[in-house]
């Protein structure tokens, strides 16, 4: 295993380029099991869950090609349905793949995903849907078995804004005996891709706020041009945190500033002024931050997959800053780690309270998650001297080299093997 070592305080000055996004990019891969053909999807991370979802592919019969930041995958000779659980449990974002081939085959056997540091993650959603939806589903011995009756479409209301429970049943609708209505959808920028990308392929997908229609259709066209994955709205956000910090004059390129409303206010509301262009977002940071209330909650709501980053912003805010996490019930591990680097931050239930400290010193900490781990470099950037972080390979999920990206900013960093 690797860990990061962080010289601080930095101060970080230039431009970053924001890579393609972990959560366009792992539905729209596992949607080309859904039709046979070749594809190239453009844009894609080089990180290590897009390498989990390529193997799943790979072993389900896929073959494909990673050069650069281009995806080449021929999925006409995928002949499995089963999603073995020693990949399953290492990425919980490999149950997409269970819309994908039922839609394909009929039927589909996956892993049950398994909890993992931010919650237990659980599935009932998207089994109550692909049961309302005509495809018969149980759980057996750790597996969930989905066959498909011969009477597939109707329609469902998820209990709960779920993402990857919409695109499960958006791909297992596509090829339906009759129209699917899905009500009460998650709206996240990497929905909108995984549909542009279906549409582009002759799927019949309509969204109206969060309202989903799919008229079935009985095959999908070949790619007649490259896919290109949309930018990493939360790979942005987390250079956009950064980016608040005194001191940093940072500016982010190829991005999607219309996906980072919530964060832009964020930013905002900490004393940045921001300038935003069409694919770029400029900070000018304050000297001294304010403090701000944050609530987490689905899109177009503060994202929870920035909770953690901007908790190291506020750490350093003058006055109390409140951080409610709405989406996840255990998604503050972070906390205890940031402690380490001298941050004030008291914990009641899902309700995390911040006072702002003068500044921050070295520690060694522990990354649990990939969010969390952002976070704690953050602070590590923020604190006077040599900080640690170890188990870096949860950095490493999602965020394509950062440590590249934040060294070429100024950054004093560098990976040792623990
Ligand atoms: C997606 O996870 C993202 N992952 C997550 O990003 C993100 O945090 C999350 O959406 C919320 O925005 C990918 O897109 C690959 P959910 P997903 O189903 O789909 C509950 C990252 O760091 N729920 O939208 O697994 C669930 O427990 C990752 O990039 C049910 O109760 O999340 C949670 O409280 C972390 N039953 C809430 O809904 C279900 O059947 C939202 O979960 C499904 C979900």
């Amino acid at each position: 295993m690797e860990k990061l070592i962080i010289e601080g305080p930095s101060k970080l000055k230039g431009t970053v380029e924001i890579s393609g996004s972990k959560n366009s990019s792992l539905p729209i891969l596992a949607a080309t099991a859904l039709f046979g053909e070749e594809y190239t999807i453009k844009n894609v991370p080089r990180i290590s869950d897009v390498h989990t979802m390529l193997l799943l592919l790979e072993t389900l019969g896929a073959e494909f090609s990673f050069y650069s930041n281009d995806v080449h995958i021929d999925t006409r000779k995928i002949s499995k349905w089963e999603a073995p659980y020693d990949l399953v449990k290492t990425m919980r974002a490999s149950v997409v793949i269970w819309g994908a081939l039922l839609g394909r085959f009929g039927k589909a056997k996956i892993s049950l995903p398994g909890g993992c540091a931010i919650g237990d993650r659980p599935v009932d959603q998207h089994l109550k849907g692909f049961r309302a939806l005509g495809h018969d589903t149980e759980i057996v011995s750790g597996y969930l078995e989905s066959f498909t009756s011969n009477n597939t479409g109707g329609s469902y209301r998820f209990e709960i804004k779920t993402v990857t429970g919409t695109e499960n049943l958006i791909l297992a609708s596509i090829f339906a005996k009759s129209e699917t209505v899905l009500y009460n959808c998650a709206s996240e920028p990497e929905v909108l891709d995984l549909i542009n990308f279906l549409s582009s392929l002759g799927a019949k997908i309509t969204k109206t706020g969060g309202t989903i229609k799919i008229v079935p259709v009985s095959s999908l066209s070949k790619q007649n041009e490259p896919y290109c994955v949309i930018p990493d709205r939360i790979e942005a956000g987390t250079f956009l945190a950064l980016a608040s910090l005194p001191g940093n004059d940072i500016e982010i390129t190829k991005c999607a500033p219309d996906d980072l409303v919530s964060a832009i206010e964020a930013a905002e509301g900490v004393g940045s002024v921001v300038k935003l262009g069409d694919n770029s977002i400029s900070t000018h940071p304050a000297d001294d931050l304010n403090s701000i209330s944050l609530d987490t909650g689905p899109y177009p709501l503060f994202p929870t997959d920035l909770q953690a980053q901007f908790m190291s912003v506020l750490i350093l805010a003058g006055g109390t800053s409140k951080i409610v996490e709405n989406v996840f019930p255990n998604r503050f591990i972070h906390v205890a780690e940031l402690r380490k680097l001298g941050a004030k931050i008291s914990l009641d239930a899902n309700i995390a309270s911040i006072v702002g400290v003068r500044g921050l010193t070295r520690a060694s900490m522990q990354a649990s998650d990939l969010r969390a781990s952002a976070s704690l470099l953050i602070g590590a950037l923020s604190a006077s001297g040599r900080s640690e972080i170890h188990r870096v390979y949860h950095l490493d999920r999602g965020y394509e080299s950062i440590d590249n990206k934040l060294e070429s900013l100024g950054a004093k960093i560098w990976r040792k093997n623990e």
